[in-house]
C-alpha cells in the first residue's frame, strides 16, 4: 500500500523474451540452430610403418592411426552416422616433389582403398589433396631452384594426385594448398580420367593460422618458415569471398573457410556470396584450447564442444569437418 492507500501499479515489461526460454519443450521449439551427426565431417591421419596408433600429445584424444585401427574409426564413424571422414597420410620417407602422394601404393591412396572397402557408401569419403605431409621441406607445393613455391608446377603434382585418390576409390577431394587455379586443375584432371563423379571440396578461403600449431606435430610436418606467400591474411574477409567465389567458377562442388573460430565472419560472408554448400574446418588448434582448458578442470567440455559447432553452423557452415565428430555425434544422439 502507498502513503495515499491505493494498489501499486504493477510495473514490468510488456515483451518478454524469457517467456520462450521457460522449459526445456519451449527452448527446444524456438531453437533456431540444430547440429546433426550427418553435418559432421571426421579428419583422420594414418600413418605408414605403425601397427599400434601413436597419439598425439598436441590434440589429446586423437591419434595417427594405423592401417587396422583407420578401419576401426571409419566403422565407427559410419555406425554413428557422421557425414564423412577426410584422410590425412603420413608417409615414412618424403622427398622434394613429394612422389608419395601420387604413388597408388602410398600410404592415403591405400588408405583411401580400405576406407572405401570399409564402409562403402555409409560415409563421405574424402582426402586431403596437398603436398605438405609428402615434401621433405614440408611446403604444400613444388619448389623453383630458389625456393620459391611454384605454382603452376604444383598444380600438374595436384593433378597427377587427383587421378590416383579417385583410382584409389574416393568420393571427394579436398585440394588445401592454396595455389591459384588448384580447383580447375584439379576438375580437369578428374573429368580427363573419366572420373567426373568424384567431387571437390575446395578450401577456398584458408588463412596462414597460428591455430594451426597442433597439426603440425599430427603429421609429422618438416615445415620451416612459413605459408605466408600462399595461405590469406588473417585480416582479409573480401579476399575470403573472393576466393570462394573463383573455386565455384573453377568447379568446386563445397567451398571450405578454415580455421572456423577466428573466421566466422568470413563463413558467414562466404554463405551469402555462393550457392553451393559451405563447410568449415574446427581446426586443430581450435581443438587443443577447449580440451587443454578441460583437462584443468576450467570449462565443461561437452558443453564447450556443443557451443563450438552450434557457432559455426549459427555462422553459415552446412558441413562441419571437427575432430569432435565422434564425441559430438554420441552427445548429440544420448
Ligand atoms: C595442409 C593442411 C593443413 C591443415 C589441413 N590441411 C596444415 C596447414 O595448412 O598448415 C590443418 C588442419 C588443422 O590444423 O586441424 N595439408
Amino acid at each position: 500500500m502507498t502513503a495515499g492507500g491505493e494498489s501499486p501499479e504493477v510495473v514490468g515489461p510488456l515483451i518478454r523474451p524469457r517467456r520462450l526460454r521457460r522449459t526445456p519443450a519451449l527452448r527446444r521449439l524456438v531453437s533456431e540452430t540444430t547440429v546433426r551427426p550427418s553435418q559432421l565431417v571426421l579428419p583422420v591421419f594414418v600413418r605408414e610403418g605403425i601397427e599400434e596408433p601413436v597419439p598425439i600429445s598436441s590434440m589429446p584424444g586423437v591419434v595417427q592411426h594405423s592401417r587396422d585401427s583407420l578401419r576401426e574409426a571409419v566403422a565407427e564413424a559410419a555406425a554413428l552416422g557422421l557425414g564423412g571422414v577426410m584422410l590425412f597420410g603420413i608417409p615414412t620417407t618424403k622427398d622434394a616433389v613429394g612422389s608419395g602422394a601420387s604413388d597408388p601404393g602410398g600410404v592415403l591412396n591405400l588408405a583411401i582403398n580400405d576406407v572405401v572397402a570399409e564402409v562403402g557408401d555409409a560415409l563421405t569419403v574424402m582426402s586431403d589433396l596437398c603436398l605438405d605431409e609428402f615434401t621433405d621441406h614440408g611446403h604444400c607445393g613444388l619448389l623453383t631452384p630458389d625456393g620459391e613455391v611454384d605454382n603452376d608446377k604444383t598444380l600438374v603434382a595436384y593433378a597427377e594426385m587427383a587421378r590416383a585418390q579417385a583410382e584409389a576409390g574416393v568420393d571427394m577431394v579436398g585440394p588445401s594448398g592454396m595455389m591459384d587455379g588448384q580447383v580447375a586443375a584439379v576438375r580437369k584432371a578428374l573429368d580427363a580420367a573419366e572420373h567426373s563423379d568424384v567431387s571437390i571440396l575446395a578450401y577456398s578461403a584458408k588463412y596462414a593460422s597460428a591455430f594451426f600449431g597442433p597439426f603440425r606435430e599430427a603429421v609429422d610436418s618438416s615445415l620451416e618458415g612459413d605459408r605466408l606467400t600462399y595461405q590469406q591474411d588473417p585480416g582479409n574477409a573480401r579476399e575470403g569471398v573472393r576466393e570462394a567465389l573463383l573455386d565455384v567458377a573453377e568447379g568446386a562442388d563445397i567451398v571450405m573457410v578454415k580455421p572456423a573460430l577466428a573466421y566466422l565472419d568470413v563463413v558467414r560472408q562466404v554463405r551469402d556470396a555462393v550457392d553451393v554448400p559451405v563447410a568449415a574446418y574446427n581446426i586443430s588448434g581450435e581443438y587443443a584450447m577447449v580440451e587443454a582448458a578441460a583437462a584443468n578442470g576450467w570449462i565443461d567440455r561437452d558443453a564447450a564442444v556443443l557451443e563450438t559447432l552450434t557457432s559455426i553452423r549459427r555462422a553459415g557452415a552446412d558441413v562441419i569437418l571437427t575432430y569432435w565428430a565422434a564425441d559430438a555425434a554420441r552427445l548429440l544422439t544420448r
